[in-house]
């Protein structure tokens, strides 16, 4: 079932045009990454869907129902949250009160979601108490996601979670994103860590320039010439057939 479908997307900054009609789905359970280099159009398109940003023309249908004309606290209702870019947690409240707030949307904190993102990141549970702006990098990006799940989300966005991380919390992240996916929550990953995002994507879309120049399998993806070339660091070599679909370019 399409959890998530955007079609002809326009979204604009005043007159300047920075999604030129961008179309792309996600099936329930899916994780997929939406690719593309510093300014193709990724941030944009997820403010966009989460409602933080009014598309000029285009539509976003979440489980079946148009939500582009919707608040985004309201979009959040519906069982959709995004994890912005930058972490945006509260640094002078604890992990504990980062995380309460994140359940704004619901009249009493769940003990459930409570435990389940504990659970998921114990080293937050060991350090509940503690003010959030005290925490490493890699702890923050954990208290972002885990005030993301705190809403019990259906579709978790997650913008650049690796983004400023030693390897080793890259993986980490990573691993928790696969675990978060296990446990039914449908995933939407940008990333500018192509490799290891398309080795954990189901499928993924590459975005240039405000328009999504090709799609496939993530492990197809992997393989195309042009994607290794742009966005894998590694030079051109002889492949077989790709399975990757490029798109034509837009009239
Ligand atoms: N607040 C803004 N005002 C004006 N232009 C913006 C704003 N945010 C982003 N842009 C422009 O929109 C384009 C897409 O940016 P963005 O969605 O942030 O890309 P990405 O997340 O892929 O790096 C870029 O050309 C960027 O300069
Ligand atoms: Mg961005």
């Amino acid at each position: 079932m399409t959890l998530l479908g955007v079609r002809d997307l326009v979204t604009a900054y005043g007159s300047v045009e920075a999604l030129h009609g961008v179309s792309f789905h996600v099936d329930e359970g899916e994780i997929v990454a939406l690719l593309g280099a510093n300014g193709a159009g990724k941030t944009t398109a997820l403010r966009t869907i989460s409602g933080l940003l009014r598309p000029r023309s285009g539509e976003v249908r979440f489980a079946g129902d148009r939500i582009d004309t919707r608040p985004a606290h309201e979009i959040v209702r519906l069982g959709l949250t995004q994890v912005p870019e930058g972490r945006w947690i509260f640094t002078l409240m604890t992990v504990d009160e980062n995380l309460r707030l994140g359940a704004y949307a619901e009249p009493r904190v769940p003990r459930e979601a409570l435990d389940r993102v504990f659970a998921l990141f114990p080293r937050l549970a060991e350090r509940r108490g503690q003010l959030a702006g005290t925490l490493s990098g890699g702890e923050q990006q954990m208290l972002a996601m885990a005030r993301a799940l705190m809403t019990r989300p259906r579709l978790l966005l997650l913008d650049e979670p690796s983004m400023g991380l030693a390897p080793v919390l890259v993986r980490q992240i990573f691993h928790t994103i696969a675990e978060i996916n296990r446990e039914g929550t449908t995933v939407l990953l940008v990333e500018q860590n192509a490799n290891t995002a398309l080795r954990l994507a189901r499928r993924a879309y590459v975005l240039e320039n405000g328009r999504i120049v090709l799609e496939g399998p993530g492990a197809e993806l992997a393989r195309n010439e042009a994607v290794r070339r742009a966005y894998l660091g590694v030079g051109a070599r002889p492949r077989g057939r790709e399975g990757a679909r490029e798109r034509p370019p837009a009239p």
